[in-house]
């Protein structure tokens, strides 16, 4: 249960690894959270997760989860919340970005990354949104991309991917209105984190604990939506305006 100044005691992270998922425990057991599950792949990076937050003095657990595991994700979900009274916050950073000229040579890889990033946080999203409606209480937050707010022509597949999920978690969040579970939306744009190593950082790049920053703000403040940096809310407002052709050529330079 959220304390009394409404800071997140418990959290379950779902793709327990990833970078950005790391930058917010630490954030959240710098706070009053003392419980942290991650959840994720044998291959993820939770182990050093976990050994960076138990120094911290937070109780770390850690379970086997695959986004595309579809038929597990019951069962594993499950166990969390029985083992753990109060879930206060699930996370979902799970992902893979990939490239967009090896999908296109691939169209398996294609349809395997949409598996992950959108049809797997589905399936996974769906059975906590029912776990938290049985709680009475808890937040599910989701990390959507400026990628999925308009398509462009070199990553149109994980655009693609989070345009669905933004829309699902949007969905879900309006459908939860009253039950006391809230879901915020997370738009980043470029983040450095190990998903983006190696690339070329594009304009208004930012870091996972800046980005961890926003998501504890924008819990604080109950928002739906958080965009990080905050300056790429009104500018995406305007790209969204833009004549496809005019788009095409912006997003070119991006
Ligand atoms: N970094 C950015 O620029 C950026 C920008 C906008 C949005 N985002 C989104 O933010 C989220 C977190 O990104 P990040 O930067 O923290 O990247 P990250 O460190 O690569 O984290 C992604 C995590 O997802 C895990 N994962 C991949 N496939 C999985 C599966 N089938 N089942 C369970 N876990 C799986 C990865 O585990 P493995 O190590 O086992 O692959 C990894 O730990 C992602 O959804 C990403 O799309 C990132």
């Amino acid at each position: 249960m959220r304390d009394a100044l409404g800071e997140v005691q418990s959290v379950l992270v779902l793709g327990g690894g990833s970078d950005i998922g790391r930058a917010l425990c630490r954030r959240l057991v710098e706070g009053r959270c003392g419980t942290v599950v991650l959840a994720g792949r044998p291959e993820d990076d939770m182990e050093s997760v976990a050994a960076e937050l138990r120094p911290m003095g937070a109780r770390v657990e850690l379970r086997h989860w695959d986004a595309t595991d579809v038929a597990s994700h019951r069962k594993v979900i499950g166990e969390v919340f029985e083992q753990f009274d109060d879930i206060d916050l699930v996370f979902a950073p799970a992902g893979i970005l990939g490239d967009q000229a090896a999908f296109e040579a691939d169209p398996e890889f294609a349809a395997a990354a949409i598996d992950i990033n959108f049809a797997g946080l589905v399936s996974a999203a769906l059975v906590v949104a029912d776990h938290l409606q049985r709680q009475g209480h808890g937040a599910l937050v989701f990390m959507s991309s400026v990628a999925g707010v308009r398509a462009r022509k070199d990553n149109f597949v994980y655009g693609s991917s989070k345009a669905g999920l933004d829309a699902f978690a949007q969905g879900l969040g309006d459908r939860l209105v009253g039950t006391g579970v809230r879901v915020m939306v997370v738009r980043p744009g470029f983040v450095r984190t190990k998903m983006t190593e190696g690339m070329d950082a594009a304009p208004f790049s930012t870091t996972a604990e800046a980005v961890a920053e926003r998501i504890v703000g924008g819990l604080a403040k109950g928002s739906e939506v958080v965009w990080a940096p905050p300056l790429l809310g009104p500018l995406f407002l305007v790209m969204g305006l833009l004549p496809r052709r005019l788009w095409r050529r912006v997003s070119d330079r991006a």
